[in-house]
């Protein structure tokens, strides 16, 4: 039996018998809106287990370093340990709706460069929005290793928008996180799959993400099958 290390919305995290390999086992449960509105997708894990693998595949060919190591089933994937930053990183190349009704920054609208938010990783609070000054008193990252994580989020963009329009995906917006590994070192973990990027089919303009659950405008296993089916035909 492997031992459970956490459990959060998404994902059950276990250690292995290897120190610095963990296994991450996506869940069937949905959740949007900071937990708010919940719903469970048979599934729904096997989607994001495999098109996240498929994204950190494609990331180690573009020199992209990461925590991902193998797919072990449908569920399970093996992982280097991280521990995480308690940040989110999210990045914007077009406005939604949601910076809309923060900001009031009309929906659609294009970031060049892409606008890139740190949020505090925490629910109790809400994940609320920081800036690099909270950053420093809240985590454990220095300056030159902010300044690291923003350029390899820039380059993780553009290697995530390409990714995605190999499969006719537009990447409006993302959120990632990064952990630090044994050596020290702050690189890219957790998952990247429809629960964590919004994309829109460049012909129909359909969103084929998460919004379809959040918003209620569509099955979301329907569209999670779609990216994949892509995917795998590619
Ligand atoms: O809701 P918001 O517009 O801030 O989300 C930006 C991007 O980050 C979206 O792609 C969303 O799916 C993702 N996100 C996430 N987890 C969160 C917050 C946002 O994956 N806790």
């Amino acid at each position: 039996m492997l031992e459970l290390l956490y459990e959060g919305k998404a994902k059950k995290v276990y250690q292995t018998e290897k120190e610095d390999e963990l296994i991450l086992s996506y869940k069937d449960d949905a959740t949007a809106f900071n937990g708010k509105k919940k719903a469970q997708f048979v599934g729904k894990g096997r989607f994001n287990n495999l098109i996240t693998a498929h994204v950190f595949r494609y990331l180690t060919t573009e020199g992209i370093p990461h925590h991902f190591i193998e797919t072990l089933n449908d569920t399970d994937q093996r992982v280097y340990k991280t521990t995480i930053i308690p940040m989110e990183v999210v990045v914007r190349n077009r406005s939604s709706y949601s910076l809309n009704n923060r900001l009031g920054i009309k929906e659609d609208t294009i970031f060049s460069p892409p606008l890139v938010e740190w949020f505090y990783k925490n629910d109790t609070l809400n994940d609320p929005l920081i800036n690099d000054q909270h950053v420093f008193l809240l985590t454990d990252v220095t300056k030159e290793e902010l300044n690291q994580m923003y350029n390899q989020t820039l380059q993780i963009n553009d290697a995530l928008k390409r990714f995605f329009h190999q499969i006719d995906l537009d990447l409006i917006d993302f959120k990632i996180e990064f952990g630090r590994n044994s050596r020290g070192e702050i690189i890219l973990s957790d998952e990247i799959s429809p629960d964590t990027c919004r994309l829109e089919d460049i012909h129909t303009k359909h969103h084929l993400d998460k919004d379809v659950f959040r918003q209620g405008t569509g099955n979301l296993l329907d569209v999670y099958q779609i990216i994949l089916s892509r995917l795998e035909e590619l």
